[in-house]
């Protein structure tokens, strides 16, 4: 399976070009004898019923396996995702395709700068034939909540749909509405658009458990998208695609709970914690990971592990999932930006220096 970090090749999993994981290639390796206790394994079943997942979102979005990866970690997690990518890119498909082949709910606001509060969570309205208010659900009553281009929309609008994310419910008049289970949302922004846009203050990126990059295609995927369109392939079509629920909230609630019993040594959880603080004493930035990003690399980091077969988590978890889990919740020195450092070189940087525990 693709690591979630573009930027890392994990040797102890199958690569991108492999084929559509089976049996065989999810199969733990032959264990060593003679072996004392066998250790916990994640099931195979619910792993089969993710890799199936994948199968079915691979029939519409050719390609961006680490953000395909990146987002079933994130529901694993229950976590909410930043979703970066220039226009164009397979964002509302990718989000589509995955709501589809999970059987899960799906909704997609478009937040344009005169989007309101209400028009997100909803809003009480006045029904002349009972001459009562009644409570309107708005489209955050959903599983998959795809806000696109949350930059567009006035801080009013960002701070009602943050609230509902950390709530997981709506207060309207009062009176709280839970929001559906598994609640997600992943909100989208555009890398190159500035003007007259609203940036989520950093408090609230924190929120985000993933920044998940969407890139553009290398020559010969994209070469693939006009193939299958070429071949009659309708984006608004998916299950003329082919495109089946393979899987259901049921798998994921129990895929989660495997994820919850994945074990972290003391030395894997000072490691995590060692790479946090470290970004607090680079010279590059002015803020660095707060204890809540640490609290979310060893989330996303337990996921990685269990999607990789394993009920504990190794160094290179932390590692492979430090990028995606913490590039939004640093903040660059001006002076640092302006000599063209990033976060991620930044982190790069963090993770050379971090003593790794053996
Ligand atoms: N990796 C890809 N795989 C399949 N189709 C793609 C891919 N990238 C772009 N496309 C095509 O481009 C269209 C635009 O995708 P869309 O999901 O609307 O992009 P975005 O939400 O990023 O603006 C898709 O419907 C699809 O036809
Ligand atoms: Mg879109």
């Amino acid at each position: 399976m693709t690591p979630p970090d573009e930027n890392q090749q994990s040797p102890s999993v199958p690569g991108p070009s492999e084929p559509a994981a089976t049996a065989d290639t999810l199969a733990p390796a032959a264990p060593a004898p003679p072996a004392p206790p066998e250790p916990p394994q994640p099931s195979l079943e619910l792993r089969r019923a993710l890799a199936d997942v994948r199968t079915e979102v691979g029939k519409a979005v050719v390609g961006q396996d680490s953000a395909v990866t990146s987002l079933l970690i994130a529901l694993l997690c229950s976590g909410h995702v930043l979703l970066e990518g220039v226009p164009g890119v397979a964002k509302t498909l990718l989000v589509r395709t995955l709501a589809a082949s999970l059987d899960l709910d799906f909704k997609r606001v478009q937040f344009t700068p005169d989007l309101m509060p209400g028009d997100v969570t909803g809003s009480l309205v006045y029904d002349a034939r009972t001459a009562e208010f009644s409570f309107r659900q708005g489209p955050v009553f959903t599983n998959l909540l795809l806000a696109d281009e949350i930059n567009r929309t006035p801080p009013k609008t960002q701070a009602s749909l943050l609230e509902s994310m950390e709530e997981r419910q709506v207060s309207v008049d009062g009176e709280p509405r839970p929001l559906p289970a598994p609640f997600l949302v992943i909100a989208t922004q555009n890398p190159v658009e500035h003007e007259g846009t609203y940036p989520l203050p950093e408090a609230q990126l924190d929120r985000f458990l993933l920044k998940v990059l969407l890139p553009l295609p290398e020559r010969d995927a994209e070469v693939e998208v006009l193939a299958r369109h070429a071949g009659g392939f309708d984006p608004r079509d998916l299950g003329a695609a082919g495109v089946r629920a393979v899987a259901d909230p049921a798998v994921l609630a129990a895929a989660r709970a495997e994820v919850r019993q994945v074990e972290v040594s003391p030395e894997v959880l000072g490691y995590a914690v060692d790479v946090c603080r470290a970004t607090r004493q680079s010279p590059s930035l002015q803020l660095g990971v707060s204890p809540r990003g640490a609290t979310a690399l060893l989330a996303t980091a337990r996921a990685w592990a269990w999607l990789s077969g394993r009920m504990y988590v190794t160094p290179d978890d932390v590692k492979a999932l430090a990028h995606p889990t913490l590039r939004h919740r640093v903040q660059l020195r001006p002076e640092a930006e302006l000599e063209g450092v990033t976060a991620e070189s930044v982190l790069g940087t963090v993770l050379a220096a971090v003593p790794v525990p053996r």
